[in-house]
């Protein structure tokens, strides 16, 4: 098994409708996942691309994360792969990408708005 520069993970997660946390299935993920496939491919971009489960960020999702970048994206779609791939070929963390810079998700935004909080 050979070693890529660089892992794409996809949420694929999905929750029934009307779960309150919603689920980035629901949001397009899985077509998102093929699309990013076959898009990485075709550049021949060193980087695995699969799907995954839950991150956490379901709030934003369809969620994406790079590794080793520990870069996660919220709200992709299919508009931002072009982007995806271009920054995937640079060596340049992913999240320095000027067409990515309103999808990257910040460690706070890892708390889920839907906890209930104990006081
Ligand atoms: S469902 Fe995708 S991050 Fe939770």
């Amino acid at each position: 098994m050979s070693k890529r520069a660089r892992y794409v993970w996809v949420c694929t997660k999905r929750r029934p409708d009307g779960n309150p946390k919603g689920s980035c299935a629901v949001g397009g993920a899985e077509a998102l996942v093929k699309e990013l496939k076959i898009a990485a491919g075709k550049a021949g971009v060193d980087a695995r691309v699969t799907s995954s489960g839950c991150f956490d960020l379901c709030w934003v999702g369809p969620a994406v994360g790079v590794m080793p970048d520990m870069t996660f994206f919220g709200g992709m779609s299919s508009e931002d792969i072009p982007a995806l791939v271009e920054a995937l070929k640079r060596p340049e963390n992913v999240a320095s990408c000027p067409a990515l810079a309103g999808k990257v998700v910040r460690l706070e935004q890892f708390e889920d708005p839907h906890k209930r909080r104990e006081e």
